[in-house]
């Protein structure tokens, strides 16, 4: 058991064993390091003014995630390196090669969100994969502008891609050291509380079985904004990051099974490949930061009626997998969620795997969600619809609505109505529509009033029947796709 977290810092490792492993990295590095190039802009992770770099070791491969630095505890960075933007260019001054293509793009005006920008750009520069416009700009949606404008940025990025990344063998072995050093229990405690990071199941269940009023913390995407926006210090913390085997993501013939710790970016691919809209919907989940910290689990166990992944799931048929003292239990993931913020889960469980069920040839899935924003913003209304087809009949359906109850929920009555419809005559889907209304009634709130819900709503499972049935789907999806839209 260890007594502190661990990171690297400035090249230096740096041992953490008291209260400051609550606070915010953002505070840190402000506050303690006097690192001020990040910085605070809304403090809620949606402008990336306080974009940061983690790195690690992921499968022998160095891994470089921005995330958002102002809502993340400093205990979420134990087992990584931490990189500012004061860390970039070389002890000669030379720059690196983002930092260039930005000078010379004319990609700063007044530079407040310069940092973050550099800092997101420099992961993706650094991850090595193909920096195309497409991927520039999805990378750069978590990050506000409000002056240079992005086209400049955008020029930067691009032209950066040239230069290639360098590996540094020194930094592998030292992010190897770390990660070593990390893979035991550490529990920093002071007279307070406690930040507890736990590293496997066994010690997770031990911990909570005596703190069973202890905050869960995942990637912080939520519960940071508790300690930033509400000013709650939580006491005592249990960190779900370090716990052996919570993150894997497995995939057999008849199963996709994502651990309640994998990362959003972690199981994009793989909900991707179920169905490209569920790929879509990841790309629009948050930003690359927020997806990067935020997990599976922390977006089903917070229960919020707009959480964009547990209709996507219901829609599935998922099973949610839960494990406390008496041991694992399953239920589907339409029972977990009971009320307005009442799940089945006792004290001191914990959400521990999401079981899919791979779809068969013959399931076609469609999900939509729409917010005011494209990019970075929570869902309005989330529509996600399975149908199982027998030639041109729905054979059976499964539809999941996030936004239009006080918790993501399953249509039933919808399901039952549009069970037999064909494909080929429209009129068969009007029961179904209507029985819309009667297994929902939303509320109106400063996202959409409950009368745009209903509407949406209806609109999407047309849209949704209309794409099974082959319309073709320029005319479902006025959007071009990403790639096209930006063609030079
Ligand atoms: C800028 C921004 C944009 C966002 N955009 C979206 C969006 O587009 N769509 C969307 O759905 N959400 C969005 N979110 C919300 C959030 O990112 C997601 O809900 C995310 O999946 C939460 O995961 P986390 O790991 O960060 O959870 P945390 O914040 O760590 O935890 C959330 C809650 O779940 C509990 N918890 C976490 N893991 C477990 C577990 N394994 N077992 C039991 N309890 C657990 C925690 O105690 C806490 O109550 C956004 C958030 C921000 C800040
Ligand atoms: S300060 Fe805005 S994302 Fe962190
Ligand atoms: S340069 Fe001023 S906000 Fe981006």
């Amino acid at each position: 058991m260890q007594s502190a977290i661990e990171f690297l810092f400035r090249g230096r490792r740096h041992r953490v064993g008291d209260s400051r492993a609550r606070m915010t990295l953002l505070d840190w590095l402000r506050q303690e390091q006097r690192a001020t190039g990040a910085k605070e802009g809304c403090a809620e992770g949606d402008c990336g003014a306080c974009t940061v770099v983690l790195a690690r070791l992921d499968d022998g491969r160095i891994s470089y995630q921005a995330v958002n630095a102002c809502i993340l505890l400093l205990g979420q960075v134990h087992g990584t390196a931490v990189l500012t933007i004061e860390d970039l260019g070389a002890p000669d001054g030379r720059l690196h090669p983002v930092q260039d293509a930005m000078i010379a793009h004319h990609g700063a005006q007044c530079g407040f969100c310069t940092p973050g920008i550099v800092m997101s750009l420099y992961a993706l520069h650094e991850s090595g994969s193909g920096i195309t416009r497409a991927a520039v700009t999805d990378t750069l949606a978590g990050n506000l502008c409000r002056c240079t404008g992005y086209r400049p940025i955008v020029d930067a990025a691009l032209a950066a891609a040239s230069a290639r990344p360098v590996p540094e063998p020194s930094f592998k072995a030292a992010l190897q050291a770390l990660s070593d050093a990390a893979a035991d229990d550490s529990l920093v405690t002071d007279e307070a509380g406690f930040f507890a990071a736990p590293a496997s199941e066994a010690s997770l269940r031990a911990l909570l079985q005596r703190h069973a009023g202890a905050t869960l913390l995942a990637g912080g995407t939520d519960a940071g904004l508790a300690v930033t926006k509400q000013l709650i210090e939580p006491r005592e913390v249990i960190w779900l990051g370090r716990v052996a085997g919570l993150s894997s993501v497995e995939r057999d013939e008849a199963r996709l099974i994502l651990g309640a710790g994998a990362s959003l970016t972690a199981a994009a691919p793989h909900l991707a490949a179920l169905a490209p809209d569920l790929g879509e919907i990841l790309r629009r989940f948050g930003s690359v930061q927020v997806r990067n910290s935020g997990t599976v689990g922390g977006n089903i166990a917070n229960a919020s009626p707009i959480g964009d992944l547990a209709p996507c799931l219901i829609a599935l048929g998922a099973t949610l997998e839960l494990a406390g003292a008496d041991g694992v239990r399953t239920l589907p993931l339409e029972d977990f969620f009971i009320a307005y913020k009442r799940q089945d889960r006792k004290p001191a469980e914990y959400v521990r795997r999401v079981l899919i069920p791979i779809p068969h040839a013959t399931r076609q899935l469609k999900s939509y969600k729409v917010s005011k924003r494209l990019d970075e913003d929570i869902s309005a209304v989330l529509g996600a619809f399975a149908f199982d087809l027998d030639g041109r009949r729905i054979a059976s359906a499964r539809i999941g609505f996030g936004g239009m109850a006080g918790t993501p929920a399953r249509a039933r009555q919808t399901e039952a109505a549009i069970t037999g419809a064909d494909l080929d005559s429209p009129a068969t889907w009007e029961a179904a529509l209507t029985a819309l209304t009667d297994d929902f009634a939303p509320i109106d709130d400063h996202r959409a009033s409950a009368a745009y819900r209903r509407l949406v709503a209806g609109n999407l499972m047309r849209k949704a029947l209309m794409e099974v049935a082959g319309t073709p789907v320029e005319v479902t999806r006025l959007m071009p796709p990403r790639e096209a839209a930006h063609a030079d």
